[in-house]
């Protein structure tokens, strides 16, 4: 029996070699038997365009988009979720019907880490730290999950006050790092680029509490900055931001083949590689 060519993917990003979206992408699909081929690209920062029409005219069926094209990938796409159009970035894009398709599935793979672990998201108060890009593109989907407030605290305050009129929702709201004293949260995701750099976000240790969860959107061989410092205060429960990176592809995957992969064999897998590097 002949086996069929599978269909094509990949990632586009500048830099890419450090992606774990292929092996991420081939353990989806060799669990639920699909048959696909995902590699990386790199892709000069001038080129994007023409790397998509050319990855389409080969016959390629869908594509993830990192750091720093997807604001490119935005403008690009003919038909945008509203998920993607109000986080201003596109991580996913599905070439289809002679058009492309442009999602963002960033914040759904953090509601769905989330939920995966226990929290309560419904009712719930909620305080993000950082106002960037990461936090733009997971507003909608934590904000569908109904918690009662989500407060966005920020180094540059005016950042946060205007991704809260971007987002003109009234259960949003904006203040400095100092401000979040004496406020009361079930969790806390750090969403600030902090981390990357070993810095911690200046909030006032007297918010943390034993019961609240603490999430970082970065993952590491050790604990986050964020974290470590978290449970040095008390809290019992702190994660990091490992199963949003698989979550988000889960998401790509079932938009792509139509199911929706298993993510804990994917985490357990990524967990034991960064252990072991
Ligand atoms: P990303 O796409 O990762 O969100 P970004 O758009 O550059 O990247 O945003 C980085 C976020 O981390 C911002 O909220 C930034 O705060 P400012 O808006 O005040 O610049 C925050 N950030 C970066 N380094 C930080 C630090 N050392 N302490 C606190 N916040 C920091």
């Amino acid at each position: 029996m002949t086996q069929q060519n599978p269909d094509q993917y990949l990632v586009y990003g500048n830099p890419i070699e450090q992606s774990r979206s292929p092996d991420i992408h081939q353990i989806f699909a060799s669990k639920s038997q699909h048959n696909i081929s995902y590699k990386k690209q790199l892709v000069a920062l001038d080129d994007f365009s023409t790397a998509v029409s050319d990855f389409i005219s080969q016959g390629g069926k869908g594509a993830n988009v990192t750091a720093p094209f997807k604001e490119q990938a935005l403008r690009l796409a003919d038909v945008l979720t509203e998920r993607a159009s109000l986080a201003g970035a596109v991580n996913t894009l599905t070439f289809k019907e002679g058009k492309i398709f442009g999602d963002n599935t960033d914040g759904e793979g953090l509601v769905q880490d989330l939920l995966m672990h226990g929290v309560i998201l419904k009712q719930s108060r909620i305080l993000i730290l950082g106002a960037g890009g990461a936090v733009r593109g997971v507003l909608l989907p934590m904000l569908a999950q109904n918690p009662d407030a989500i407060t966005i605290a920020n180094r540059t305050v005016s950042k946060a006050k205007d991704l809260c009129q971007h987002f003109s929702d009234e259960r949003l709201s904006a203040c400095s790092f100092d401000e979040t004293t004496g406020q009361e949260f079930d969790l806390i995701i750090n969403a600030t680029s902090a981390s990357l750099s070993g810095d911690l976000p200046p909030i006032p240790a007297s918010i943390i509490t034993t019961t609240m969860v603490c999430y970082d959107m970065v993952y590491g061989k050790n604990k986050t900055p964020f974290l470590q410092w978290a449970r040095e205060q008390g809290a019992l429960k702190v994660i990091d931001g490992l199963g949003m990176l698989v979550g988000q592809a889960a998401v790509s995957f079932a938009i792509w083949r139509g199911v929706i992969p298993d993510v804990q064999p994917v985490i357990d897998v990524l967990r034991t590689a960064i252990k072991e590097g």
